[in-house]
């Protein structure tokens, strides 16, 4: 059986369990062992990139990585032709596209043929999730993520991508996740990622004020304010998040031990300042390290490891 591993929510709780597990488990440097996994990059990326192309290399595989300029999703040749070709000569795909549909045109057309990793798109982050939930887990669960059940998180700044894959992976858990952003920058419910997702064990609170968001949680998350793609709009989203920036003054509202995120890269100054996030409290560079235990987790449960 060929797996997806697009969002989080399409994803079931016993498979997130096996990727979390899997993520940090005694591994089988052969697993790969001749296979080739193509990495697909329509926007910029480090870590993901770093991440992915080394937890090929620690299973046994080869990665090889296709910028935008030479594939062309959509200029050069169709999402489909595309799938079709890297179906011919791969069995796994991970991709950071402009717009999640096209994952949903890559995964009609290679059926059993291709596994396909969602690396960012405007909809998900789910890698990024993973290696958040690590992270979270280490600090309050002695590593293992269902511990985390009755914490709470607060997400403030711009809802992004990020913040709806955070945030459900974080409900499945248990966890209570607050988001605070202005009304223009909230989450928006349903859709292929739902933060809202009906019977979660942890609960969803949408709230516009950033102070109410973070008072008394275990942990402060932030993303850019400007994602990949929105670069015209930068002016304006620094007036309209100004307010929502993680300040030590802010952070004063969370609880005494509680943690900062950021899935990076961060924009020092504008939605976290210096001091939070060179602070003791930070956990980024944590975040960091478990991006490559996420996709050693991914990409084992892709090749069907239980
Ligand atoms: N967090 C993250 O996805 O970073 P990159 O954009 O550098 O890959
Ligand atoms: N929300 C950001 C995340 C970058 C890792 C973006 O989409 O650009």
């Amino acid at each position: 059986m060929t797996r997806h591993f697009l969002t989080v929510a399409e994803t079931p709780d016993e498979d997130l369990d096996t990727i979390y597990r899997l993520a940090t488990a005694p591994l089988d440097d052969t697993l790969l062992a001749g296979q080739g996994v193509a990495l697909v990059f329509e926007r910029p990326s480090l870590r993901t990139r770093a991440s992915s192309s080394s937890a090929v290399h620690e299973l046994g595989g080869y990665a090889t990585f296709f910028s935008d300029d030479e594939i062309g999703i959509g200029r050069r040749e169709s999402a489909e032709d595309v799938g079709r070709t890297l179906a011919e000569m791969y069995s796994l795909c991970a991709a950071r596209v402009r717009r999640h549909d096209t994952l949903e045109r890559l995964r009609a057309v290679v059926g059993e043929r291709l596994g396909l990793i969602n690396l960012l798109s405007d909809l998900a982050h789910p890698t990024q999730a993973v290696a958040d939930v690590l992270t979270l887990a280490d600090e309050f669960g002695d590593g293992d993520p269902r511990s985390l059940a009755g914490r709470r998180v607060a997400y403030v700044g711009d809802a992004t991508n990020v913040t709806r894959s955070l945030a459900v992976a974080l409900r499945r858990l248990g966890v209570h996740v607050r988001v605070g952003a202005p009304a223009h920058y909230q989450l928006s419910v349903g859709g292929g990622e739902d933060p809202s997702e009906d019977g979660l064990a942890g609960s969803l609170e949408l709230v516009d004020d950033p102070v109410a968001a973070v008072t008394g949680v275990d942990a402060v998350y932030t993303d850019a304010w400007v994602s990949m793609g929105m670069e015209a709009e930068t002016e304006q989203r620094r007036r309209d998040l100004a307010s929502f920036a993680v300040t030590s003054e802010l952070l004063s509202h969370a609880a005494s031990h509680a943690v900062v995120l950021h899935c990076l890269p961060a924009h020092r100054g504008d939605e976290i300042t210096d001091e939070v996030l060179d602070s003791p409290a930070s956990r980024v560079w944590r975040q960091v390290y478990h991006r490559r235990s996420a996709m050693v987790g991914v990409l084992r449960w892709m090749k069907g490891e239980e």
